[in-house]
C-alpha cells in the first residue's frame, strides 16, 4: 500500500519505464507495471542484500519476469480455449456469402469494420460491438455467419450450446457460465458463441424454464464482459426471440439484435453455385432452379443438393455410365423436399424483426 501511494502518473509511468528499459507501454497499464517494478526492487533488494535501483529493477522485470508472465498467461490462456473446443475458421467463409444476403451488409459495418478500423472508428466515436444476439428461423445461417466473421477476423471461435454448460450436472449451468465468461472475457480475439441461447436466458417467467438463475447470472456477466476493454465478442443465437428475457432484451446489455432470415434470389444464387461447383453436374439452368426456390433456408439448399447427388450416385450405381445433375434432377428433387419457411412463419418473423431488431 506505501508503495502505490509513490505511484507516479501513468504518463510519467510511460516515460520512466522506456527511460530504464527501452520499452514504451501502454499508458493503461503503466501504473499497475511501475507498481510490480517497485514490488520487484524489494525482492532483488532483499535477495542480493543491497539496494537494487530503480533502473536496474525495472530492466530485469522487463526482460525477465514480465516476458515469462506473458508467456505462460498465454499458454494458459490457449489451453483454456482449447479444452473449450475453440478453433481457427478459414477466412474464405465470409467471402461465399453473397453481398445481398442479409444480414451480411449489417454485420460488416456494425460489427466487423469497427475492428479493423478502430482508428477510425475511435475518431468518429463509433465502439465496436462486444455483445449481439442473431435471430431466425433454423437454417438460415446463423452460426455460419458467426463462423464466418470469426474468419474474417482471424480470431478464435468457441463454441457452447446448453448442453456443454450442464454436462456435469444443471445445477453447474450458472457457475460453467460464469467461468466461461470470465475467462473469455479477459482474452483478446475470441469470439464466444452461445447457441440455443432461449434454452439457458428464457423468460424468468415460463415456469419450464431449467434454471432462473442462469437468466440472472447473464444480466451480471453482460455487462462485465463489456467493461473490460477487450477485442473480443460474445454472440448468442436462437430461434426464438420472444422466448428470452425481456430484461436481456433491453438496450445496455446487448449492443446489437440482429435478424437472420430468408434469402433472396441473389443469395440463394450465390449459395446453390456455391454447391453445384461440387457436384457433378452436366447442364443446369440456375436462374430457373433459383426461381423454384424461394422459401428454402441454406439449410434447404445444402439438403437439395444431397438430395440430387445421392440420387445421381445411385443411378450410375446401377447404370454404369456417367450420370449427371441437370436440371431436370432439381426440377425431380424440389418437390420432395418441404422448404422450412412458409408464408406464416416469414409474416411472423417480419413482425420479430419490427419489435426486436436494433444495431
Ligand atoms: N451463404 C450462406 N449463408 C448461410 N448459410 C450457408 C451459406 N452457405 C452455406 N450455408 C450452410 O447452410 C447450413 C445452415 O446454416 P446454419 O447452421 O448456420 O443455420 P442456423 O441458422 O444456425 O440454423 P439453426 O437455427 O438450426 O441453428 C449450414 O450447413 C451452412 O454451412
Ligand atoms: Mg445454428
Amino acid at each position: 500500500m506505501e508503495i502505490l501511494t509513490d505511484i507516479p502518473t501513468p504518463e510519467k509511468c510511460v516515460s520512466q519505464i522506456l527511460e530504464y528499459s527501452g520499452r514504451k507501454v501502454e499508458p493503461q497499464g503503466a501504473q499497475d507495471m511501475w507498481h510490480k517494478i517497485l514490488q520487484h526492487k524489494w525482492v532483488l533488494s532483499e535477495k542480493l542484500g543491497r539496494d537494487v535501483g530503480t533502473n536496474v529493477s525495472c530492466l530485469d522485470f522487463i526482460e525477465n519476469i514480465e516476458l515469462k508472465d506473458h508467456a505462460s498467461q498465454d499458454l494458459e490462456k490457449i489451453q483454456f480455449l482449447k479444452k473449450l473446443g475453440a478453433v481457427r475458421v478459414d477466412q474464405d467463409i465470409w467471402k461465399t456469402i453473397s453481398e445481398t444476403q442479409p444480414p451480411k451488409k449489417i454485420v460488416n459495418k456494425r460489427i466487423i469494420l469497427p475492428f479493423t478500423e478502430a482508428k477510425l472508428a475511435q475518431k468518429h466515436g463509433v465502439m465496436p460491438p462486444r455483445a449481439l444476439i442473431f435471430f431466425g428461423p433454423p437454417g438460415t445461417g446463423k452460426t455460419h455467419f458467426v463462423r464466418a466473421i470469426a474468419g474474417v477476423l482471424q480470431w478464435w471461435y468457441v463454441e457452447v450450446s446448453p448442453s456443454d454448460l450442464m454436462a456435469d450436472g444443471q445445477d453447474r449451468i450458472g457457475t460453467n457460465l460464469k467461468k466461461v465468461m470470465e475467462k473469455v472475457g479477459e482474452m483478446d480475439n475470441v469470439i464466444l458463441f452461445i447457441d440455443e441461447f432461449e434454452e439457458i436466458a428464457g423468460s424468468r417467467d415460463d415456469a419450464s424454464r431449467i434454471d432462473k438463475s442462469i437468466t440472472n447470472e447473464f444480466l451480471k456477466q453482460v455487462p462485465l464482459l463489456k467493461k473490460q476493454n477487450k477485442r473480443n465478442l460474445l454472440v448468442c443465437a436462437t430461434n426464438y426471440i420472444e422466448q428470452l428475457d425481456a430484461a436481456l432484451l433491453r438496450p445496455g446489455r446487448f449492443d446489437c439484435i440482429i435478424p437472420v432470415g430468408g434469402l433472396d434470389a441473389q443469395g440463394r444464387k450465390t449459395i446453390f453455385e456455391h454447391y453445384l461447383s461440387n457436384t457433378n453436374k452436366g447442364e443446369v439452368d440456375v436462374d430457373k432452379i433459383v426461381s423454384m426456390i424461394s422459401l428454402f433456408t441454406p439449410a434447404d439448399v445444402e439438403y437439395l443438393f444431397q438430395k440430387v447427388r445421392q440420387v445421381t450416385f445411385e443411378r450410375e450405381f446401377e447404370r454404369k455410365g456417367n450420370c449427371l445433375v441437370t436440371t431436370e434432377t432439381f426440377i425431380e428433387m424440389i418437390p420432395q423436399i418441404s422448404p422450412t419457411l412458409t408464408p406464416e412463419l416469414v409474416a411472423e418473423f417480419e413482425m420479430d424483426c419490427e419489435r426486436y431488431t436494433r444495431y
